[in-house]
């Protein structure tokens, strides 16, 4: 019996080839010949190829070649992740309800320890104490992290600061002075960039897994966001004149994670001391409102301690130890 066809794999010269095109703006037919040595009639069948696999790109004689929209692949990402052991197990879809469930998924099929679930939309990306985390197609970057730490449960809590140090210092790298907004919020300037939530599986003597779900703002212009949201609201494309892709981001995000994941478990001061150097609430006036919004504090914050809880000494002197699930903080001056 002869071998029927599998779906074509892109090789090597495409890779390189859509690194090109993600590399943004219009790519002469004659560059990407010369950079892959190859005539340009087989550069088209190339970018026929990777056409027939969903890439969408678009052409025009005397222009040259680009991509259309944000795609996210994830050969693409493989391609451009430098990790050891964060998203080598990755799953990407277009559109998903909430990139909870894929990785919920995930973890029911046993895969490993840094597998990563990212979606293009989400039809219901959920938010911390129960909002909902608008998620339009091409805007955002939706994922979650799983983890199976060698942790003991009571030692779960360690890896908000981390996952929050590493999406902060990623986007850091990438030229933004991106803040903590404690328990984890990523703020630039005085408004919000990044939200995420983490959920653990397991008993109380054994942690099975942690999901880590992170959504960034990419592309989103000021319309794109409700009215009441937008003075303390933003995206990466309304902090920099760089033109970003989200492959890019999650792929930078998650290196500098893997590094605050591993610092985490070698060395968890040296980690929370990142945290609290990074954080934009320390030292700062806030109300924190307990999460059914009956009662509220006004202080200043003063500490974060070993459990990431946050120490506001209120107006009368008196400590209060706040915990990330029970209370939303708001500075006095604003959103952070
Ligand atoms: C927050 O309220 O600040 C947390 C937002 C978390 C949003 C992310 S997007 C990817 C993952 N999937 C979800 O449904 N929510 C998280």
């Amino acid at each position: 019996m002869g071998r029927v066809a599998g779906p074509y794999v892109p090789d090597e010269n495409d890779r390189e080839l859509l690194r090109m095109l993600h590399g943004g703006g219009e790519i002469s037919g004659e560059e990407i010949s010369e950079r892959l040595h190859m005539t340009r009639a087989a550069v088209w069948k190339r970018v026929q190829r990777l056409r027939s696999l969903g890439y969408s790109i678009e052409s025009a004689p005397r222009r040259g070649y680009w991509l259309a929209g944000d795609v996210l692949r994830p050969d693409d990402i493989l391609a451009q992740l430098h990790t050891r052991w964060l998203g080598r197990t990755l799953v990407c879809q277009d559109v998903v309800d909430s990139t909870f469930h894929l990785a919920r998924d995930l973890e029911a099929a046993g895969a490993p320890d840094g597998a990563v679930a990212v979606a293009g939309q989400q039809t219901a990306g959920r938010g911390r104490l129960n909002r909902t985390w608008a998620s339009p197609p091409d805007a955002g970057l939706y994922f979650n992290i799983l983890l199976r730490p060698k942790l003991p449960p009571v030692q779960a809590v360690r890896l908000t600061p981390a996952v929050a140090v590493g999406v902060c210092e990623g986007l850091r790298g990438m030229g933004f002075d991106a803040r903590i907004k404690w328990p984890n919020d990523i703020v630039i300037g005085a408004r919000k960039v990044c939200g995420m939530l983490l959920e653990m599986g397991g008993d109380m003597e054994r942690l099975r897994f942690v999901s880590a779900g992170i959504g960034i703002n990419v592309s989103q212009g000021a319309e794109d966001f409700p009215e009441e949201l937008r003075d303390r609201a933003t995206s990466l494309a309304q902090e920099t004149d760089r033109r970003l892709s989200r492959t890019e981001v999650l792929c930078v995000v998650l290196e500098s994670a893997e590094r605050a994941i591993d610092l985490c478990y070698a060395d968890y001061g040296a980690l929370l001391e990142n945290y609290r150097a990074r954080s934009a609430t320390l030292g700062a006036r806030v109300r924190a409102t307990s999460a059914t919004g009956e009662a509220s504090i006004t202080g200043v914050a003063t500490d974060i301690n070993e459990n990431g809880e946050l120490i506001v000494q209120d107006d009368a002197g008196a400590p209060h130890v706040l915990r990330a699930g029970d209370v939303s903080i708001r500075g006095m001056m604003g959103y952070v």
